[in-house]
């Protein structure tokens, strides 16, 4: 499938997605949006590849939502705006519970919902000089569709200082607010980023599906129903086919062969 406004690059079982509006720095309008959805929900559904890198082409990552497509929804009715906004939604949603590791490659800045993308990655890489913010009410709206993944990531404290203030904040910050996993200079990105899938590639494909799955599940649940979800999925996991080879490969001290997916 050929897509307009982004690129991706298949290199063995890893899947380089590129955002690609880069006059724009990556803003994502409806075509964009859709082109997202669609490729999340294929490759979610195809599972060929094992681990996804996501990052932006030109200066940087990607500057949130489209300010001149949004502005153009004046024009609309409430229920096609709330459609529209629908689309967005769902396309963070689609990309959050993409069923293989997402692994975020940061360089320039990521701002709005270019930050809530970066909340739906597994793994986020950043660049030292990288930039961030949601600066949502700078513009007089505020970060709404990606509130539910920022607030997994950063937490109601940072999320009350930084959706209220919209002010850009350096990537050690994003660090040290759970949003960024490893800052590094620009020079040690790729390797940085390399090191993150090569340990994925080891990682069971069905089990870092199913731990995914539980992350996304766990945090709504009471602790009575937590016992019960987490019993049986591990239940599950041990008599799995990939849970019997992984745990038969390290009795033998061999390698475990992951066929899966
Ligand atoms: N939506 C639409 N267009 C955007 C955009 C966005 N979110 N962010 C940047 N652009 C456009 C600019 O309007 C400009 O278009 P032009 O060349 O037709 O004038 C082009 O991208 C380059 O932007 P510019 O500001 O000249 O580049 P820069 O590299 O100096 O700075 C940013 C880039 C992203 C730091 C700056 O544009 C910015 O702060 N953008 C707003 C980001 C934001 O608040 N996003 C939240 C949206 S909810």
């Amino acid at each position: 499938m050929s897509y307009s406004f982004l690129l991706t690059r298949r290199e063995g079982r890893v899947e380089y997605l590129t955002l690609n509006r880069p006059d724009v720095r990556n803003a994502f309008n409806e075509d964009l949006i859709a082109e997202l959805t669609t490729w999340a929900e294929r490759t979610g559904r195809e599972r060929t590849a094992r681990v996804v890198v996501l990052g932006g082409a030109g200066k940087m990552f990607s500057a949130g939502a489209d300010v001149e497509w949004m502005s153009r929804m004046v024009g609309r009715s409430q229920e096609e705006n709330f459609q529209d906004a629908r689309a967005m939604a769902r396309m963070f949603s689609a990309l959050d519970s993409l069923p293989l590791p997402l692994v975020g490659r940061v360089h320039g800045a990521a701002l709005g919902g270019g930050c809530g993308l970066a909340a739906v990655c597994d793994i986020v890489v950043a660049e030292d000089t990288a930039e961030f913010g949601f600066t949502e009410v700078k513009l007089g709206i505020l970060p709404a569709v990606i509130a539910p993944y920022a607030l997994a990531k950063i937490g109601p404290s940072a999320a009350r200082e930084l959706f209220l203030t919209g002010s850009r904040f350096s990537a050690s910050r994003a660090r040290d607010i759970g949003l960024v996993h490893a800052v590094v200079p620009a020079g040690e990105l790729e390797a940085t980023v390399d090191a993150f899938v090569n340990a994925l590639l080891t990682s069971a494909p069905e089990a870092m599906a199913a731990a995914k799955r539980l992350i996304g599940e766990i945090r709504y649940l009471k602790t009575d129903q937590a016992v019960d979800l987490t019993a049986r999925t591990i239940a599950e996991r041990r008599v799995s086919a990939e849970g019997q080879e992984g745990l038969h490969a390290f009795l033998e001290k061999r390698k475990a062969r992951w066929t899966g997916t």
